[in-house]
């Protein structure tokens, strides 16, 4: 499948539908994925990118339908990840010698993967390409997400090729934003960035205020997965600069793990006691052994408060709650709130340890935990319902 965006960009990218995690396991994409390649027509040719390794035959048989190889002129490489660098190996045996433009840490980290000396250009923000009419302008976008990620903007079109930022895993056969579903598109948009991006916000809002600053129109946006956004597309970028500052929803989320119903009937007191007092604040629960753990913080990026809850075991906590407090650690969140619930039988350890991983989770404990003796009995339930309350008293909104 190839298709044109223009007279002068064809897309020659690779939609996965049977995709469903990345990175390994530890990002789930219900809705597969994309990679996206962009074959560029000027009197110069330039391919931008390529596809995951496992479908290199595909892309490369694809591209030469498109043109011969030897046509190629230049290769752009944004970004060194293997989703996007993976048919390189065997597309530069095709045709070896052929310039690949990438920033420093790019030649690095290509180099790293995969140990070959290619005709590396290493370019810097600013860096120009005249490719014809035309010009190829490249960004370095460092760290947005790995240190060799770089955008690369095409002048006359106003075309800003932005790899992984703007991205979402999302296969669909319409590959524009105008032509699917809005609610769709922005649940994967915002998926993508909480658990991908939160970590780099600072630096994001960085990135587009200079990428605002060269007053470059920009008329499309050609992420490396899911759909271009043509249609307004500066919409995305005012979303990031909304997401990267410390977004946050009039909404709270519980998760929670149990062995016997014990956590799980305090989880949804504690649920009821906020919204007993608290009608406006959206209240979602979640056993995190039951939910895609990528889904639940998408939940956790809108939320501006947590509860996490946990049976005491073993002196410790269920693993599925030790997981999610691992990856919202890593993640960074900031100016969100939370405390710790759960059920115990002896020791009680539970709400210490997860109030501590919260801590340095960077979250805001807003009151001590609350544990319960085995299973809650009615006074139990009416102090679950009580801590609600407190909770959902004190994320009022101001009038
Ligand atoms: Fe889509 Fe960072 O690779």
């Amino acid at each position: 499948m190839a298709f044109k965006i223009n007279d002068t960009i064809t897309w020659v990218g690779k939609i996965d539908w049977e995709l469903r995690n990345f990175h390994g396991e530890e990002y789930s994409t219900h809705k597969g994925s994309s990679y996206n390649s962009y074959l560029l027509r000027d009197e110069k040719t330039v391919l931008i990118d390529t596809v995951w390794q496992p479908f290199t035959k595909e892309f490369i048989a694809n591209l030469k339908k498109e043109i011969n190889l030897d046509e190629i002129d230049y290769i752009i490489a944004n970004h060194s990840e293997v989703d996007h660098s993976g048919a390189l190996p065997e597309l530069m045996k095709e045709i070896p010698g052929t310039p690949i433009y990438c920033t420093k840490n790019g030649a690095k980290m290509l180099k790293a993967h995969y140990h070959e000396d290619w005709n590396f250009i290493e370019v810097k923000t600013g860096d120009t390409l005249e490719i014809g009419k035309n010009k190829l302008i490249f960004i370095e976008a460092r760290m947005l997400h790995w240190p060799d990620s770089m955008f690369t903007y095409l002048t006359g079109d106003n075309i800003l090729f932005s790899n992984d930022a703007f991205g979402q895993h999302f296969a669909s056969e319409e590959m524009y934003n105008d032509k699917i579903d809005k609610g769709e598109l922005f649940q994967e948009a915002i998926k993508y960035y909480a658990n991908i991006l939160t970590p780099f916000s600072p630096l994001v809002v960085k990135k587009i205020q200079e990428v605002l600053s060269f007053n470059l129109p920009v008329d499309m946006i050609c992420p490396s997965h899911g759909v271009i956004w043509r249609e307004v597309p500066i919409q995305i970028i005012n979303r990031y600069v909304e997401w990267a500052n410390n977004y946050q929803e009039n909404q709270i989320t519980i998760i929670y793990d149990t062995m016997w119903n014990a956590t799980r009937r305090m989880a949804e007191t504690i649920a009821e006691g906020i919204k007993d007092v608290n009608e406006d604040i959206v209240v979602k629960i979640y056993n995190s052994s039951k939910n895609d753990k990528n889904d639940i913080i998408a939940e956790v990026f809108k939320s501006k408060a947590i509860l996490v809850g946990s049976s005491t075991i073993n002196k410790g906590i269920l693993s599925s709650t030790a997981a999610i407090l691992e990856m919202m650690k890593g993640l960074e969140f900031k100016e969100k709130k939370a405390a710790a619930f759960g059920s115990y039988g002896w020791g009680g350890e539970g709400i210490k340890i997860i109030t501590k991983q919260l801590e340095e989770g960077g979250f805001e404990i807003m009151k001590d935990g609350i544990k319960e003796l085995w299973n809650p009995n009615r006074d139990a339930l009416d102090r679950c319902r009580n801590y609600g309350n407190s909770i959902g008293e004190a994320l009022k909104e101001k009038e």
